[in-house]
Formats: structure tokens, C-alpha cells, sequence
């Protein structure tokens, strides 16, 4: 299992690019299945291992893939439904994007039920039961789910605006002889992302980013260049090592409406951060980060669940009592027992997290859970005085391109020891 080590205790200082979104890249992958005439090309595609699941997928379904320097091609004019292999759906959460998609070009789909981050219960009955809305056949027995016939016109009232149901709705429905409503649709940007591709692509998608989506189902799809959005968690997570570093990091290549929330929760804890076109600036507006009194996750554009365990770090070195409530994921807490292992004051009840800052936090061996804890572990590490080992680095590869490189060009000292 590979491990990052961190010398903590240095500033981080400079200027760092963020690469394309996992959240965007992923399902836009699965998408590439519905074009069956000429080839996608997606570039900005991020170099993390759940990239590389993905296209593993894809290729076994016949699809023609080519993975270069940030630019992946997909040519799926030979795609073929094939039932999809139990360990590597389980491998990642956005595997059950590819029931969407399969329903979408095959009216077939069979998979195990999908895999991912340990965050508690993640049950995709949404996804499940909108497609039943939709009249496709869907039954689930031992844990394996099969959908049989193509989506026919249909409302679709979410009852929690899911990002993964709002996703594969869109994929089932795009291509089809039918118009597909979705009511309480989840807004985030990566939702936007898909409709884009998507309408590329030749579809008639629109309203995503609002809460209402409405999907035309077009007869064919067909090839086209795609630029991927860059990643606004990936953004966060550099913000976040400017904090609790006490360095000055200008972030290059986002988008700045999605890290709004973000922003906000960096200016509240003490920070300062000064927009440029693309690019934001963070520091410490004093010698202190502070505390909030109150922040909760929600769908966007709220604060996100997966900048939770980044702002828990930050707040670890915040003066004063600050609590932080887990609203999306029951079990993505966990992180709060290893922060303590460095020094951190966190006391966790429910799916609240009180946190009483300290003035400092010191190494120590912890392990990552989850990919987001995982990067919490980072920032925190790079904050503490010592030496920090993070076991579970894995996680952290599932979603971060260059994190070590990165981090090693704005002063960090960092190592990842690939086999333990
Ligand atoms: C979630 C995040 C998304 C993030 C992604 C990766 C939200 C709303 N979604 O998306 O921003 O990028 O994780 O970490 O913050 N649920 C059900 N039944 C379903 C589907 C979901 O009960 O069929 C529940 C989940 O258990 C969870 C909530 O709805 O409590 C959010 O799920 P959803 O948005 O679908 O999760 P992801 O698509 O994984």
C-alpha cells in the first residue's frame, strides 16, 4: 500500500495549475458509449487511477480508447453491451453511471451494484427508480442489477437532488425517442458539464444548473472535442494547504462561481483571497486562522460535501470552537479520529464535528479512508511540525494528478513510498 510522508512545517508558496474535474471527467466517459458515430476526443482529462478504471471499462465494452498526455480519444462505434465485471464496478462510485449509458446506446445494462469511497450507506435507489419511471425494466437480486428497454417519456421528481440520479437520467434519456423531465435535479457544475458534452455531441439537453432539466432524446450522437472543467475540489484542497501552511498560493485555471462556497470559508476562518481572471490567491490575512461558528454541507452551491474533511484540517488550527455538520455522507467523520492523532481537538457527535482549535499539530502515522480525508490528512500534514506518514495513500491517487509534484514545486517536502 503506498504511502505519502510529509516533513511538515514549510510554507507553501507559488503558483499551481489544477487539472480537469474527476467529477466531470468520469461520467462524461460513460457518455462516450452513447456516440456511435466518429470519435470523442476530451482533453483536460485528469491522470488519476479512476480515470484509468474507467477506461478500463470501456475498452471492455468494445470501445477503442487512447489515453495520451492529457487527451483521451474514444471511438465506440464497436461498443457491445456485455455484462459488467463485479470487481471493477465495485471499484469506484461513478461505475454505476455506465447502467445510464448502457441503457442509452444497448437498452441493456448489467452490473453489480457500484463500489467507491467509504462514506455510509450509498444507495442508488434514485437511479433505480427513475429508470423505472422512465419504463425501462429494472431488477435488482443478489446485489446484481439488470435494466431491460429504452427510456420513454417521463417526470421525474427527484426527492433529493443526487448528483449520480441527475447524471444517469441524462444518459439513459439523451439518446431515445423520448422527452425526459427531471424535477429536483442536483445543480452542481459537473451537471452542466455533461449537459455540454452531451449538446456537443449533438444531443438536446438543457436547464442543467438549474433545478428543472429537460432532456430530448436525439436518434444519434456523434464525435466531437470536448475540454474537460477543471477541478473545483482539487482547487480547494491547494487553497486549504495555503491556510494551514500559512503560505500564499495563487491557484490557476478555475472556475471562479464554483468555489464560491469555498471562498467564503476561507475569508471566514482568516484568509484572504484575491481573484485574477482564472486564478486565485490565498493567504492568511493574519498570523491566526479562526474558527465558525457553524458550516453544513449540502448540494451545491453550498459547501460541498467533498471540501468537509478539507475545511475540518483548516479549522484543526482555528482559534476558538468551530463546528462542522455532515449533511450528504453519514460516515464522512471518520477523518476527525486521525487529525486528532496529530494534536487536533475534534470531538465528533452525530454528524456534527466540534472542533477546538489548537495552536498547532504534529506529525504522526495516520491513515486515509477515504480519497477526501486522504487530502485532508495532506493539508494538515503539511501544517505540522514533524513528520507525518499517511497510509491509504491510494485514495489520494484515485483523484489527484500531480499532487506530489505539485506540492514538491511550491516547497513542500513530500515523498510517496509506492510499496509498503
Ligand atoms: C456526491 C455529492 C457530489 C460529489 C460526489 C463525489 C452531493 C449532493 N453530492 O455525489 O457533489 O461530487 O458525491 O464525492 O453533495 N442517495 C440516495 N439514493 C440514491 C442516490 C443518493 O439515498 O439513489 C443519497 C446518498 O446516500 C447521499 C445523497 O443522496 O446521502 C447524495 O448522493 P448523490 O448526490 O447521489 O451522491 P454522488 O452522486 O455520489
Amino acid at each position: 500500500m503506498p504511502q505519502y510522508i510529509i516533513n511538515g512545517g514549510k510554507k507553501i508558496d507559488g503558483t499551481v495549475n489544477v487539472g480537469g474535474a474527476k467529477n466531470a471527467v468520469l461520467p462524461i466517459l460513460c457518455a462516450c458509449i452513447l456516440c456511435d458515430t466518429g470519435v470523442v476526443t476530451l482533453t483536460n482529462c485528469p491522470d488519476i487511477s479512476d480515470v484509468t478504471y474507467t477506461v478500463k471499462i470501456l475498452k471492455k465494452l468494445g470501445c477503442k480508447v487512447y489515453v495520451t498526455d492529457g487527451q483521451i480519444t474514444v471511438d465506440s462505434k464497436d461498443a457491445h453491451f456485455e455484462t459488467l465485471d463485479c470487481d471493477e464496478v465495485k471499484m469506484l462510485r461513478s461505475t454505476a453511471l455506465f447502467l445510464g449509458a448502457q441503457i442509452g446506446r444497448f437498452s441493456s445494462a448489467e452490473q453489480c451494484l457500484p463500489g467507491g469511497c467509504e462514506l455510509g450507506p450509498r444507495p442508488i435507489d434514485l437511479h433505480l427508480l427513475a429508470f423505472a419511471d422512465m419504463g425501462i425494466t429494472v431488477t435488482l437480486a443478489d446485489g446484481v442489477i439488470a435494466c431491460e428497454g429504452c427510456a420513454h417519456s417521463a417526470n421525474i421528481n427527484l426527492k433529493f437532488p443526487s448528483v449520480g440520479a441527475t447524471e444517469n437520467i441524462m444518459l439513459a434519456a439523451s439518446k431515445s425517442n423520448a422527452t425526459v423531465k427531471i424535477f429536483g435535479a442536483a445543480r452542481e457544475p459537473e451537471i452542466i458539464d455533461l449537459q455540454n458534452f452531451i449538446n456537443a455531441m449533438g444531443g438536446k439537453v438543457r436547464g442543467a444548473g438549474t433545478d428543472t432539466i429537460v432532456i430530448e432524446g436525439v436518434e444519434k450522437l456523434v464525435g466531437v472535442k470536448y475540454n474537460i472543467i477543471s477541478d473545483r475540489i482539487e482547487a480547494a484542497t491547494y487553497m486549504a494547504a495555503a491556510l494551514t501552511t500559512n503560505g500564499t498560493v495563487t491557484v490557476n485555471g478555475i472556475n471562479f462561481e464554483h468555489i464560491l462556497s469555498f471562498t467564503d470559508f476561507c475569508v471566514n476562518v482568516g484568509g484572504s483571497t484575491v481573484f485574477n481572471k482564472n486564478s486565485v490567491t490565498v493567504k492568511r490575512a493574519s498570523p491566526f486562522l479562526l474558527g465558525v461558528d457553524y458550516i453544513e454541507t449540502a448540494p451545491y452551491p453550498a459547501f460541498p460535501t467533498d471540501a468537509q474533511s478539507l475545511a475540518l484540517s483548516v479549522l484543526t488550527l482555528g482559534i476558538g470552537t468551530s463546528c462542522v455538520c455532515e449533511k450528504i455522507f453519514s460516515d464522512r467523520l471518520t477523518v476527525a479520529n486521525e487529525l486528532n492523532k496529530m494534536g487536533a481537538d475534534i470531538t465528533v457527535v452525530g454528524n456534527r464535528a466540534y472542533v477546538n482549535g489548537v495552536s498547532c499539530l504534529h506529525g504522526a502515522n495516520v491513515t486515509a479512508c477515504d480519497l477526501r480525508s486522504g487530502a485532508a490528512l495532506v493539508i494538515a500534514a503539511l501544517g505540522a511540525k514533524g513528520t507525518t506518514v499517511i497510509s491509504g495513500a491510494h485514495h489520494i491517487l484515485r483523484g489527484y494528478q500531480n499532487l506530489l509534484q505539485n506540492l514538491t514545486a511550491l516547497g513542500a517536502d513530500i515523498q510517496l513510498i509506492k510499496d509498503t
